[in-house]
């Protein structure tokens, strides 16, 4: 039996010298070629992927998709830990993977109100952070990450989820320490730090009334001010039943005119019922486990699969539709047992919400998303 450590060594190997697994290599119709046309298709990856863990999804990953965004590998937490330590190791790799493969490679993410380790807001003992300083750690973060992969990441998440449901400013502690201009700050520093790399915002509920005045409000005064913006990245967290068909629409409509690239950037549909959460995608927020919110433990039945087929393949025809606005489509983790929605919003259930299994098969929902592409002229 080959132990952990030495199954990461070979597989780092393979992964560095951007090896495919042939097994996998043709076994199935490629996402990336289906919609060629129209826009990329990526994937999330994970840490433990990256470092070796699941050889056979990376193999898929390269396979099925090009481009790609971190998970978790390079949000403060991870790759900046303490003021003076920095974990390279896995980011690296990362990069790695995706310029072997040729990938579009998108960094996850610059500034965001979760997963940002306790010291980066702490002042000394004496008194509260002050603004001046909290700008520095942000421009040296975003200078220390965003400048480590210049010109080879080409596209970042600068700003993650700074606005509400309703359209108000998130009270982060970006917010009340700095002030609403930390925005435009973190994307005036990630220009500098890599003048070649997009620069996008990225946020979830997209839909809903009061972010989509916001977020239309917020691209419209960067460009303004002539601070590079080059996308908005819709998260797409979304279940069954919700956002309806129309309200997916609208988005495209409503921030197709900002010239800016859209993207969707977090693509899920989780089959599981609805807490009491109604989707979105704050982690902050949980539900405990109760009966009858994880009826599919032993597998997913079949009208199940068929539903989830259905929807995926409505949300397709809605993003071929408006490819010409549409840039990537990129699914929030390879395969369902990746996902994060196994424990959130409540822990430990089993969830459905990729187009592959969690053997690594293709499922119905795969067959019926590369059913729907048909070539778009751009
Ligand atoms: O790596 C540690 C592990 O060592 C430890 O044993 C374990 C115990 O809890 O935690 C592991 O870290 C977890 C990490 O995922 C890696 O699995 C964190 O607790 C957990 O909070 C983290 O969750 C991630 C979440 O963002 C918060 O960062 C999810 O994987 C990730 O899918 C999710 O992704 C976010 C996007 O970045 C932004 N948009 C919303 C989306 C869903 O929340």
């Amino acid at each position: 039996m080959i132990d952990r450590v030495t199954k990461r060594c070979f597989a780092s190997i393979a992964v560095s010298l951007g090896v495919v697994i042939p097994s996998l290599a043709a076994e199935h119709a490629a996402l990336k070629e289906a919609f060629k046309d129209n826009f990329r298709v990526g994937t999330a990856i994970s840490t433990p992927q990256i470092l070796g863990d699941e050889p056979a999804a990376l193999a898929l990953v390269a396979q099925q998709f090009n481009t790609i965004t971190p998970e978790n590998l390079l949000k403060w937490q991870e790759v900046h830990p303490q003021p003076d330590e920095f974990n390279f190791d896995a980011a690296d790799r990362f990069v790695e993977f995706g310029e072997k493969n040729g990938m579009f490679i998108v960094g996850h993410n610059l500034v965001w109100h979760s997963q940002t380790p306790a010291w980066v807001f702490k002042g000394d003992s004496a008194k509260p952070l002050d603004r001046e300083t909290l700008l520095k750690r942000m421009q040296s973060h975003i200078q220390s990450v965003a400048g480590r992969f210049k010109g080879r990441i080409n596209g970042w998440d600068v700003v993650n989820e700074a606005i509400e449901d309703d359209g108000a400013l998130r009270k982060s502690k970006w917010q009340q320490i700095i002030g609403d201009d930390f925005i435009e700050k973190a994307f005036q520093f990630a220009h500098e730090a890599d003048p070649k790399a997009e620069l996008y915002y990225n946020d979830y509920n997209e839909w809903k009334p009061g972010k989509i005045k916001a977020i239309k409000k917020l691209v419209q005064k960067l460009k303004s001010k002539n601070i590079r913006i080059e996308g908005v990245g819709l998260q797409g967290h979304w279940g069954l039943d919700y956002p309806s068909t129309q309200e997916i629409e609208s988005m495209f409509a409503e921030y197709g005119d900002l010239g800016v690239k859209l993207m969707v950037t977090e693509l899920d549909l989780t089959v599981l019922p609805d807490p009491g959460l109604r989707g979105g995608a704050d982690v902050a927020r949980r539900a405990e486990m109760r009966k009858g919110l994880d009826p599919y433990r032993d597998g997913l039945p079949e009208d199940v699969q068929r539903r989830l087929a259905e929807r995926y393949a409505a949300i397709f025809r809605i993003f071929v539709k408006h490819a010409n606005k549409l840039d990537r489509v990129t699914f929030w983790g390879v395969h369902d047992g990746q996902s994060w929605h196994n424990n959130w919003p409540v822990r430990g259930r089993t969830d459905y919400p990729l187009l592959f299994d969690r053997q690594l098969h293709p499922k119905m929902a795969f067959d019926s998303v590369i059913q729907t592409q048909t070539p778009v002229r751009k």
